[in-house]
């Protein structure tokens, strides 16, 4: 039986969750529920059991949604077409021709996906250690690596960026590529990186950028257009844009560049280069083929030729760490 005093407080705290907090007095003393409920269904925890913070819960449910493969085909059938692998080798060049690592060295691929990208380092002579913390990606990636006969080059393994298994000091190379973007709890997975990268090694992420001309563009149409209509969150490490499934949830996030890379600095790692990855991913709303592919004559004419990251929707970031 509940009596006496009771509190009850609802509020929707930075990573989209809905938490209700009672407070009872019980005939044991005070007991303190915390409800929160994420998109339709709700999950129950006694604060004496668990305390479990919203970056732990946002970020369950993004492995959550992670874990289903239709995502991943998504992203294969709208980023992996034939019609841009040129530009993904030309970017692949160029990095690789910044880095300059001596033939055989080790790259970690954190957060591989399929390991299209593993596949090409292995392509150019590197061993990689490819992790993901989605078994359906793994699949995927597997299959790819196998049909390619690149068992021997690339080492696929089910890990998250969270909590990685290595040693401090391990990796000479790390690429991040469209991962950090799906990670609530960014700060953590940065010190990760961090952590397992060796001194004067470096790490090269892609991410998409929250002041491209793409971005303001499209945020200003949706505020005019599709008000209140999606989950749209401005937070220091970008816009942050929430898609629900049932009891699970995928973040997109658009980074504030800066904001990133002096998280990387508090890391003892500092900006080599920052240039433009795709200047924008209007091709993935357009079906007329002849207009797609100027869209990607587009992208690579800005890569090669112009590389300033400031209007560019992808940003390519390069940083050392410390020696
Ligand atoms: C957009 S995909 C990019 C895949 C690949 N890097 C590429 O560019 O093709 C993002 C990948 O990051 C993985 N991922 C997200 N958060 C992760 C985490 N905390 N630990 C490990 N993998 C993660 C997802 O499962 C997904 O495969």
């Amino acid at each position: 039986m509940v009596r006496g005093e009771r509190d009850f407080v609802v509020s929707i705290d930075g990573s989209n969750q809905y938490s209700a907090t009672a407070t009872f007095r019980t005939g044991y003393g005070r007991e303190k529920v915390t409800v929160r409920f994420l998109s339709a269904r709700y999950q129950l925890f006694s604060n004496r059991r668990r305390k479990a913070t919203s970056n732990d819960l946002s970020s369950e449910s993004v492995e959550r949604f992670l874990a289903q493969p239709d995502i991943h085909q998504e992203w294969i059938d709208t980023y992996y077409r034939a019609e841009n692998q040129a530009y993904y080798e030309l970017v692949f060049d160029y990095i690789i021709s910044i880095l300059k690592p001596s033939k055989g060295s080790m790259f970690l691929d954190a957060g591989c996906g399929n390991c299209a990208h593993s596949i090409r380092l292995a392509n150019r002579g590197f061993f990689v250690q490819a992790i993901d913390f989605s078994e359906a990606a793994l699949e995927m990636a597997r299959k790819n690596v196998s049909a390619r006969g690149l068992q021997g080059k690339i080492s696929i393994t089910r890990e998250n960026i969270l909590a990685l298994p290595f040693e401090d000091d391990t990796f000479k190379y790390v690429l991040c590529w469209g991962v950090l973007m799906h990670i609530p709890n960014v700060e953590k997975a940065i010190s990760e990186l961090a952590r397992v990268l060796k001194p004067a090694g470096a790490i090269v992420i892609s991410e998409n950028n929250m002041h491209s001309l793409q971005s303001v563009i499209l945020r200003n149409v949706r505020r005019f257009l599709v008000k209140g209509k999606r989950d749209v969150r401005n937070t220091p490490a970008g816009m942050e844009y929430w898609r629900y499934g049932p009891a699970e949830a995928l973040l997109t996030r658009e980074a504030n560049i800066r904001w990133l890379i002096e998280r990387f600095k508090s890391s003892r790692l500092t900006l080599d280069r920052r240039l433009a990855d795709e200047f924008t991913e209007a091709y993935i709303r357009i079906s007329l083929r002849p207009l797609r592919n100027s869209i990607h004559r587009f992208n690579k004419f800005w890569f090669k030729y112009v590389k300033t990251p400031y209007p560019a929707y992808g940003n390519i970031v390069i940083l050392r760490k410390e020696e």
